[in-house]
């Protein structure tokens, strides 16, 4: 990992992925999350304060970047839910299969539905990327 991808990148991502219009997205599909939830590419916890602790047992965030979460440490105090970090990647998941109840992708992992799917078989998904086109944010739970 470059010095840019380690120090950098970090705080540029909380940045852009923290502005009211990409809040909006994550407001439409994160609330969806149920029971025991994969968040994959948890990133700087940018989703933490949208999960409902009615709803929500606990979140397990996996993610390759420590850097990342330590940028996530001050909004996941705050959440309502508890929120665990796995440093892992999502090609590999260190989670027992059958485990999940719900997996939450947001701009993360090519920033498609495509991608949500495969980590989603049997279970729910709730997933908002960048269209390609305009930097257009879309959303979708199901
Ligand atoms: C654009 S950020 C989005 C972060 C967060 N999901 C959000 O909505 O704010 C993409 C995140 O995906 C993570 N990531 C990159 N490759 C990954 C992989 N193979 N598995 C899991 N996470 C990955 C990065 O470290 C980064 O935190």
């Amino acid at each position: 990992m470059s010095f840019y991808e380690k120090r950098i990148l970090p705080h540029v991502i909380n940045c852009a992925c923290g502005s009211p219009a990409v809040a909006r997205q994550r407001e439409k599909v994160v609330p969806s999350a149920r029971g025991r939830v994969l968040e994959l590419g948890i990133g700087t916890g940018l989703n933490a304060k949208h999960y409902r602790a009615e709803a929500v047992t606990e979140v397990i965030g996996v993610d390759p970047s420590r850097e990342s979460w330590a940028l996530a440490r001050a909004k996941i105090a705050h959440a309502a839910v508890p929120i665990e970090y796995c440093e892992a990647s999502a090609e590999d998941i260190p989670l027992e299969s059958d485990s999940i109840d719900t997996a939450v992708i947001t701009y993360t992992l090519l920033h498609n539905s495509r991608s949500a799917q495969g980590v989603s078989r049997g279970g729910a998904c709730a997933a908002a990327w960048w269209s390609g086109v305009g930097g257009r944010t879309c959303a979708g739970a199901g």
